[in-house]
């Protein structure tokens, strides 16, 4: 059993933190999407595993690296164009052959993994196994209509959704999805759609079993998917101090703080992460936040977001909330007259101020 990652796509809903860097190396509880990816089909025993990857290759391979950090081995295939996830079966042909494998699109997340749906796939041996999920948008997503269990229908983000249940992004199929994949034809939006393909499969007869997610499951495409999945992860921590916590400190509930992190006159209600060599200094990080390595917090309040490594905080006289804040960001208090709000904001920025 092959595993392959889909790790390309612009991640357009995320600007501006996509225009430099992948949607899937953005941290949930510090550690990339991609890599619970990684993780998830190890766990499962899977070792072999190709990275399909766009414009951001570089970013991507360098996190990633040949597989060593896992001990899995992998290869990359480089999609020229975003041409949708079933062209990205198709260019990937080579590396799969004929093994059976399982497609994990790289900013999905499953909690509690996939383990025993891989066993389940390989002891039944169906030609697909899709995997499905219960969601109040479903036109968001690929969405199937059962029939006493039956697949009947499986149709992409439609308007008006027979169902709500979402087609999660993990998929298992054998070697017939390449027939699929090979004569299907463009959608509206000019990709070779996944959905399509295993409808393809369905009205060819071939076994293709729904299974549903009993667990949480996220697509973090948006901002408020990724401070859920980072919610929901770091919920799961245990806590763990490796850094500097002072005598005026108070460190409550599950709470992470890294090597060389330092706590000084502030207060930590976790779940939290806090990174190596970060400081937080007369401040506050309240329940369900991210801070990355060599972050500094210096005189305000931060809860239920994610702040990525080298940034700081400085005197922010109201608390940050639901926020995303990229590398190297200075968000501080404006010492300069007159008093006005100061900005340099990348393109496609959001700002709310009070
Ligand atoms: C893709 C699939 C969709 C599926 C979703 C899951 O959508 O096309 O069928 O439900 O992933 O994350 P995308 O997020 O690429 O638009």
């Amino acid at each position: 059993m092959k595993g392959l990652i889909l790790s390309g796509g612009k991640g357009t809903r995320l600007r501006p933190i996509t225009y430099t860097s992948a949607k899937q190396l953005i941290p949930i509880a510090n550690k990339p999407i991609l890599f619970y990816c990684i993780e998830a089909l190890k766990e499962a025993g899977i070792k072999d595993i190709g990275i399909v990857v766009g414009d951001t290759k570089e970013d991507v391979m360098n996190a990633v690296g040949n597989g060593s950090l896992w001990d899995i081995s992998v290869t990359y295939i480089e999609q020229e164009k975003p041409a949708g996830l079933a062209h990205a079966v198709l260019i990937s042909e080579d590396f799969l052959k004929d093994d059976p494998f399982v497609m994990y699109l790289g900013d999905n997340l499953i909690l509690g993994g996939i383990k025993g749906l891989v066993k389940e796939f390989m002891e039944t041996s169906p030609n697909c196994h899709i995997l499905l999920s219960k969601v109040p948008n479903p036109s968001q997503f690929g969405v199937a209509e059962l029939h006493n269990g039956k697949i009947v229908k499986l149709v992409e983000k439609p308007e008006k959704p027979k169902s709500d249940l979402a087609l999660v992004g993990v998929y298992m199929f054998d070697s017939y999805i390449f027939d699929a994949v090979k004569n299907i034809k463009p959608s509206w939006r000019d990709e070779l759609e996944i959905t399509d393909a295993i409808q393809y499969l369905i009205d060819k007869g071939y076994n293709v079993q729904p299974h549903m997610v009993k667990g949480w499951w996220k697509d973090t495409g948006r901002l408020d998917d990724l401070l859920e999945a980072n919610k929901m992860v770091l919920d799961t921590i245990a806590t763990r101090i490796e850094g500097l916590v002072d005598d005026e400190s108070r460190v409550d509930l599950k709470v992470v703080i890294e090597k060389g992190a330092e706590i000084i006159k502030s207060t930590i209600r976790g779940p939290v992460i806090i990174g190596k060599n970060s400081k937080i200094i007369n401040s506050f990080i309240g329940p369900f936040t991210s801070i990355g390595n060599k972050v500094t917090v210096k005189g305000s309040e931060v809860e239920h977001s994610i702040i990525l490594d080298g940034s700081s905080i400085t005197d922010i006289r109201h608390r940050i909330e639901d926020s995303l804040i990229g590398k190297d960001v200075e968000v501080s208090k404006s010492p300069l007259k007159p008093k006005a709000y100061r900005f340099m904001l990348g393109d496609h920025s959001k700002v709310g101020v009070l």
